[in-house]
């Protein structure tokens, strides 16, 4: 039996609403027909956006949306997303399936979305194809309230008051898509653009991320800080995030994998390399610290999940995949990592919100599913905005196949404002289940909730015929032993207790 070791009075670091934030890019079917289906549609909508969809999000607690991209947002022009839609241009997106891109979905629409699902909005900047001119005018179209050429264009198009941009990146994958820089190169273009990433609005300072590495380039990380940190001080605005991308191909980038086609071998391989995350983000961490060591820099994972071969029969620059009992576990163990590394994580954003690779919504038509990866977010939003807390396992064992192998359970502990303690546990054994015994400093605790998302089918997945095969279900197989809770988990399964004091 495995023990679970919690500290409730060592709090550690805020677990940031924003490590569970979303991305939506103009990717395949991920914004138009995903979400934005225009005003005509059949489908139900609010000024376009599909009222299925945007309820899902509202239930998932969406803290935060980055938007347009991806590799689109270094070709992307705000301002043929402005104006009346008729009369906007359009384009072919060549990133992405070379699809005719008519940009009726642009900032005013994105900001609706974003009011309508009631979360943060993180607008990504045109670095690599765009002027310093373009990008700081698009920051002022959003946000200068008063007389200013923009502010006045703004208003033209039908919205008088600006909206709030909570974080603005600086670029996005400079080192590839977005332009393909050299580190040092990309550093002085950082520190020239965010300069005119100008904060209008004193209430709302603008959140300045900068492009950070791909995976274990941790000499971009080097580089680009030493060139930020180099002729100037560090000052609150000047650099408030550094990303970090980091995707699972279970088989690696060219041939990457099936999503629902998959053995116990890649089972296994899949989990362990959605822990490596844990070493990418101590290993830039590390680096970090030294440029940063009092950690005002937060580290910004705005990509992250599982991308598999496209699902057979769609556009392959489409990115749609199924989703089936192993995203849930990348997903329980990603997210449990981040809330360990709450110190320097502060937002992370999966890729992406629909119908394309790790998303949480797949839809067809009228129709909508909830992922497996859905439900594993739903039951993690309660560690937003709660504090870690200090928790460590002993007695865990190793499994796995051949040379992937796992630890059996991984877990992260908070506490929220009301005191109550969420812990969130992965059983990452295709065949196993585990008993984990609970041990806190003080006696007391009673079970006030708990939830589970697991299959004995490791392939499981939802369908439009049958959308409920793998979701979030109340979870009773626990029990006190001597006054300790002790939890009996499933093979595939991840489980989250909430306990609090009587
Ligand atoms: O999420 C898909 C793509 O992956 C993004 O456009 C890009 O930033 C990354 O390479």
């Amino acid at each position: 039996m495995a023990k679970l070791h919690i500290n409730e009075k060592l709090r550690k670091d805020r677990i940031e609403p924003e490590v569970y934030g979303h991305f939506a890019e103009h990717l395949g079917r991920g914004i138009y027909e995903g979400i934005y289906v225009g005003e005509d549609s059949d489908i139900p909508n609010v000024n376009g956006m599909r009222t299925d969809v945007v309820e899902a999000l509202k239930e998932l607690k969406v803290p935060v949306l980055r938007w347009p991209g991806g590799c689109f947002a270094d070709e992307y022009h705000w301002k043929d997303g402005i104006g009346p839609k008729e009369s906007r241009k359009k384009m072919i997106n060549t990133h992405w399936g070379g699809v005719v891109e008519d940009n009726s979905f642009g900032t005013h629409e994105f900001m609706e979305l974003c009011e309508q699902i009631g979360c943060k909005t993180y607008v990504n900047g045109n670095l690599g194809s765009g002027t310093v001119q373009e990008m700081s005018e698009w920051v002022e179209y959003m946000t200068f309230d008063g007389v200013s050429p923009m502010a006045d264009l703004r208003k033209k198009n039908g919205r008088e008051k600006p909206w709030v941009v909570d974080y603005f990146a600086v670029g996005n994958e400079n080192w590839g898509c977005g332009g393909n820089m050299n580190p040092d190169f990309y550093g002085n273009e950082y520190r020239r653009y965010q300069t005119y990433v100008r904060s209008y609005n004193p209430d709302h300072p603008i959140k300045k991320i900068a492009c950070g590495a791909n995976v274990d380039d941790y000499r971009w990380t080097e580089e680009v800080l030493r060139t930020t940190f180099n002729y100037a001080e560090f000052a609150h605005g000047f650099m408030d995030g550094l990303s970090l991308h980091y995707y699972v191909h279970p088989e690696g980038w060219e041939i990457k994998g099936s999503a629902t086609d998959f053995n116990e071998e890649v089972w296994y391989k899949t989990l362990n390399k959605a822990l490596y995350m844990d070493t990418l983000i101590t290993r830039h961490g590390k680096i970090m610290d030294k440029y940063d060591p009092d950690k005002k820099v937060g580290m910004i994972v705005d990509e992250w999940g599982t991308w598999y071969t496209a699902e057979p029969g769609t556009n392959p620059g489409f990115l749609y995949q199924q989703n089936t009992v192993r995203d849930a576990l990348v997903a329980g163990i990603t997210l449990n990592i981040f809330n360990k590394h709450s110190d320097r994580v502060k937002m992370a954003n999966l890729a992406q919100m629909i119908n394309v690779l790790q998303a949480v919504i797949l839809t067809e038509g009228p129709d909508m599913i909830k992922t497996p990866t859905y439900h594993v977010m739903h039951m993690y939003r309660h560690h937003q905005g709660a504090d870690l807390l200090s928790s460590d396992l002993s007695g865990v064992e190793e499994v796995g196949l051949g040379e992937w192998k796992v630890p059996k359970i991984t877990e992260s502990v908070s506490i929220d404002k009301d005191d109550v303690i969420t812990i969130t546990l992965n059983n990452l054994s295709a065949t196993d289940s585990e008993d984990v015994e609970v041990l806190l400093v003080e006696d007391g605790y009673k079970v006030v909730e708990a939830k589970i998302v697991s299959h004995e089918d490791m392939k499981a997945h939802n369908t439009f015929e049958d959308p409920d095969n793998v979701k979030e279900v109340d979870f009773t197989a626990y029990e006190y032993k001597n006054g300790n809770l002790v939890i009996s988990m499933p093979p595939c399964s991840v489980v989250e207790v909430r306990i609090a004091k009587e």
